[in-house]
C-alpha cells in the first residue's frame, strides 16, 4: 500500500507579540511565574490590523507552494480548518484560493474546497479527510492542501485571555510523503460536552477548569480506542507525542495521564513500584473519592521519578518549544507541536527515519483523536526549510496599550481603525470590504 501522509508543512505566525510575564501579568496583578511555570507560556502571537485568518492561511499556503514548486493544477483539494470563521456560508478556503490566484497564472477551479469545524480538532479531521480522499483513489494524482488557521481570542477579562494566540499551519497531504506517513489506525473519544463553545458569538463561553477535565477524559478514551485497534502502546516505542496544546501546562497533565495508562501492567510499572508503589486499581477501593486520592498521590510520586522525568524531557518537552512563544492556535496547535518536536530533533542531529510519533488531537465540545505517524526519509529537508525562528524574532512586541487597541481591532462588534504596527512585506493583507460585505485581500510585494 502506498504511503499517504504529510509531505510538507509551513507555519505562519501573527506579526505581533504580547509578553505574558513581562506585560500581561503585571496588568492582572499576578505573579509572572503563573505564566512561565504554571501555564508554561512566555508570549502570545497576535494578528496585526491587516491580518486575519485568511491572510495567515494564504501566506502559509503560498510559502508552502513556492517552496515545493507547486502550481494550482497540482492541488485537487483545499480544506481550511478554523473556529474563527466570519461567514456562515462562504468558506475561508474560497478566500484563500482567491488570494493565491492573485499570484499564480493558473486557478483552483477544479479543486474541491471546504471548511471543517469541530473546535481545535478540525485541523486533524481535515488531515483525515485528505488522507481518505487519496486512499479512495479520487485525487487524480493531485495533492491536498490542508490549512489550520485561527485567531484564538477571548473576551477581555476572561481567564482564557492568558492563553490567546494567532497563526496558521499549512500542510500538503500526498502519496509517498516526505515528512510523515499517517497510520490507518485511529482512536476516538467523543461526547456531547459544554466546556467551551461559541454559540453564534465571536469570543468563547468557557468553563476553563472543566475544560481541562474534559480534555483528559476524552484523551484517555481515545488512547484506549487506539490501543484496541493498534495494540498496546509502550512509552519507549514513541519518539515524540505531540498533543493539542492550549497551553503547555495542559500537556503536562495529559502526558502524565497517558504515561500512567500505557505503563500499567508493564515492566515499567514494576520498576517504578520500588520507588512509588504500584498504580492504584479502582477495584481495590470501596469509594471513588479514596481511589482518586490514591491516584493523585501516585501521580505526585510519578512526576518526581527520574524515569518519568527523562521520558517527559525526551518525548514531550520538545513538542512545546514553539507553543511557549505563541500561545493557543486552536486548530493549528497540535500541528505546531509536531513541527516543534521535529525541529528540535533536527537541531540535535537525531536520525529519526522510520520512528513513530503518537499524535493526540483534541477539540472542545468534545472529541479527542489519537493516531500514529511514521517519520519519512525527507523529514530533515522539510523541517530544515521552516523559518519559524525568524518569524518569531521579527514580531513587533506590543505594549499594554497596543494590546488593548489590537484586541478591539479584531473584535467584530467594534469599528476601530488603528495604524498597523508592522510593515507587510511579500504577504497577503486585508484590503477592506466589498459591496456584499465580503472581505477583500491584496498581495503586497
Ligand atoms: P486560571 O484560573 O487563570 O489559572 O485558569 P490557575 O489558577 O488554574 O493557574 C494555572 C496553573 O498555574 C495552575 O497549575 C497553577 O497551580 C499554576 P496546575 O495546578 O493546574 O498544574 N500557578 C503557578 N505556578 C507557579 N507559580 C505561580 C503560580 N500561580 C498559579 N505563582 C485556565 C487556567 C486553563 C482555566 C484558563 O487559562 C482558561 O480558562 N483557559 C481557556 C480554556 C483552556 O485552555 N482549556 C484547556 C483544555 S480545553 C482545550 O484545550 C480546547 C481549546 O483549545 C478550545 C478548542 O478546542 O477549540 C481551549
Amino acid at each position: 500500500m502506498t504511503a499517504v501522509g504529510i509531505d510538507a508543512v509551513e507555519i505562519w505566525t501573527g506579526n505581533l507579540k504580547l509578553d505574558l510575564p513581562g506585560t500581561f501579568a503585571p496588568q492582572k496583578g499576578e505573579d509572572p511565574e503563573k505564566y512561565t511555570k504554571g501555564l508554561g507560556l512566555n508570549a502570545s502571537s497576535f494578528p496585526d490590523s491587516y491580518e486575519d485568518i485568511v491572510t495567515m492561511a494564504a501566506n502559509a499556503a503560498h510559502r508552502l507552494m513556492e517552496r515545493k514548486g507547486l502550481e494550482p493544477d497540482d492541488i485537487g483539494r483545499i480544506d481550511v480548518a478554523t473556529e474563527s470563521a466570519f461567514d456562515n456560508s462562504k468558506p475561508v478556503s474560497t478566500y484563500v484560493a482567491g488570494c493565491l490566484e492573485q499570484v499564480y497564472d493558473g486557478d483552483f477551479h477544479h479543486a474541491n474546497k471546504g471548511e471543517r469545524k469541530f473546535a481545535c480538532i478540525a485541523g486533524t479531521q481535515s488531515l483525515d479527510d485528505a488522507y481518505n480522499w487519496i486512499r479512495a483513489g479520487r485525487n487524480r494524482g493531485r495533492a491536498a492542501l490542508v490549512i489550520a488557521t485561527d485567531t484564538a481570542l477571548y473576551a477581555r477579562g476572561d481567564a482564557g485571555e492568558a492563553t490567546q494566540g494567532a497563526g496558521a499551519v499549512a500542510m500538503l497531504i500526498d502519496e509517498d510523503p516526505n515528512l510523515v506517513e499517517l497510520s490507518t489506525e485511529q482512536g476516538y473519544g467523543s461526547a456531547d460536552e459544554t466546556d467551551f463553545l461559541k454559540p453564534n458569538q465571536q469570543f468563547p463561553s468557557v468553563d476553563g477548569k472543566r475544560s481541562v477535565q474534559v480534555y483528559l477524559a476524552r484523551m484517555r478514551e481515545a488512547l484506549e480506542d487506539f490501543e484496541s485497534v493498534a495494540g498496546d502502546v509502550h512509552p519507549d516505542d514513541v519518539v515524540f507525542a505531540p498533543f493539542h496544546t492550549p497551553f503547555p501546562g495542559m500537556v503536562r497533565k495529559a502526558a502524565m495521564l497517558a504515561y500512567r495508562h500505557v505503563t500499567r501492567d508493564t515492566a515499567v510499572e514494576d520498576e517504578l513500584a520500588e520507588e512509588i508503589g504500584r498504580q492504584p486499581r479502582a477495584e481495590a477501593f470501596d469509594d471513588d473519592e479514596a481511589f482518586r486520592e490514591a491516584v493523585r498521590e501516585y501521580m505526585d510520586g510519578l512526576k518526581r521519578t527520574e524515569r518519568y522525568q527523562e521520558w517527559y524531557a525526551e518525548t514531550i518537552d520538545p513538542t512545546l518549544t514553539i507553543s511557549r512563544e505563541v500561545g493557543n492556535w486552536y486548530t493549528g496547535s497540535v500541528h505546531v507541536a509536531r513541527a516543534s518536536a521535529l525541529k528540535y530533533a533536527l537541531e540535535e542531529g537525531r536520525d529519526l527515519v522510520g520512528e513513530t510519533i503518537l499524535v493526540g488531537s483534541y477539540g472542545s465540545g468534545a472529541q479527542a483523536e489519537i493516531h500514529a505517524e511514521t517519520i519519512r526519509e525527507g523529514w530533515e529537508e522539510e523541517i530544515g526549510a521552516l523559518n519559524v525562528d525568524e518569524q518569531l524574532e521579527d514580531r513587533y512586541e506590543m505594549s499594554w496599550e497596543d494590546y488593548e487597541e489590537i484586541h478591539d481591532v479584531h473584535n467584530h462588534e467594534m469599528d476601530v481603525d488603528v495604524q498597523e504596527f508592522t510593515t507587510p512585506e511579500s504577504e497577503f493583507v486585508f484590503d477592506g470590504w466589498g459591496r456584499m460585505g465580503e472581505r477583500k485581500y491584496r498581495y503586497v510585494e
